[in-house]
């Protein structure tokens, strides 16, 4: 693809198994992944190459299930199985648009999707298709936060651009505390010490070594994947500091 117009070539976007609820208690708010689905379709159409990680928490998540007693590993694979599902489902939501995608999983489930193969999702990359990276990285005790970490740096991502609810990284809880500032920037050893809410530290410490920068904005304001995408200073951005 040569029509990239912004300031990204490759861009991986982590969004949140939550970030499907919508209004929905449980599962996935189809409304909410149409909406996901177009936005990712504009950024496509930028030029832009996208793989997306999407967690699995609107389904299941390893560590609650751990926490009300069941054994960590076989929740982590509730987890990593929930994370194919949404995968799944972004995936139809995205060919509803006419746009290719291809789901690659860390976990094999060859009736389902394809395994994933770094030099494969490269090619459907640059072949203009999306690529989901579903499993987390196939592991239990990771994140689907270090999974995106992973894959943006082994995929050559220019940007990690993590999806919240929030406009991106403040002081405190803005939703607890209204005297909650927002950073513009941020360094990534001050997301570190200061145990800000950014992703969890393994992600963080992986994308500090590997000079990805991250960015964190709000999904739910419509268009702002788009804009993030075009280069508009939106969100934190979290990055090496000189
Ligand atoms: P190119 O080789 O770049 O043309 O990629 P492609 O994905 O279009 O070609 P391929 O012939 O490898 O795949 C054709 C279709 O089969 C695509 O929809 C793939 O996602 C799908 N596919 C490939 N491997 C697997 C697999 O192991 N399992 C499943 N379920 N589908 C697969």
């Amino acid at each position: 693809m040569d029509r990239q117009t912004g300031p990204y070539q490759r861009i991986l976007l982590k969004l949140s198994g939550e970030a499907l609820l919508g209004a929905e208690d449980y599962g996935i708010d189809p409304g909410v992944l149409r909406r996901i689905a177009d936005e990712i379709a504009q950024v496509l159409a930028l030029g832009v190459q996208i793989g997306v990680v999407i967690g699995g928490g609107n389904i299941f998540r390893g560590a609650g299930l751990a926490q009300a007693g069941m054994d960590r590993v076989t929740g982590d694979h509730m987890g990593m199985l929930a994370t194919v599902i949404n995968s799944l489902a972004l995936q139809d939501a995205l060919e509803r648009l006419g746009i290719h995608a291809r789901v690659m999983s860390a976990l094999q489930m060859h009736e389902i999707c394809e395994d994933y193969i770094r030099r494969r999702a490269v090619r459907h990359l640059e072949k203009g298709r999306v690529a989901i990276f579903a499993a987390g990285t196939g592991n239990p005790f990771f994140t689907t936060d270090t999974a995106a970490a992973l894959r943006a740096i082994e995929i050559g991502a220019d940007l990690l651009v993590k999806a919240t609810k929030v406009d991106g990284v403040y002081t405190a809880d803005p939703m607890k505390d209204p005297a909650a500032r927002r950073f513009d920037r941020l360094d990534f050893d001050r997301v570190i010490t200061g145990k800000l809410d950014v992703m969890d530290t393994t992600a963080v410490v992986m994308c500090r070594d590997n000079g990805l920068p991250i960015r964190v904005f709000d999904l739910t304001r419509a268009g702002a994947l788009v804009k993030l995408a075009r280069g508009d200073d939106i969100g934190t951005l979290v990055q090496a500091v000189a």
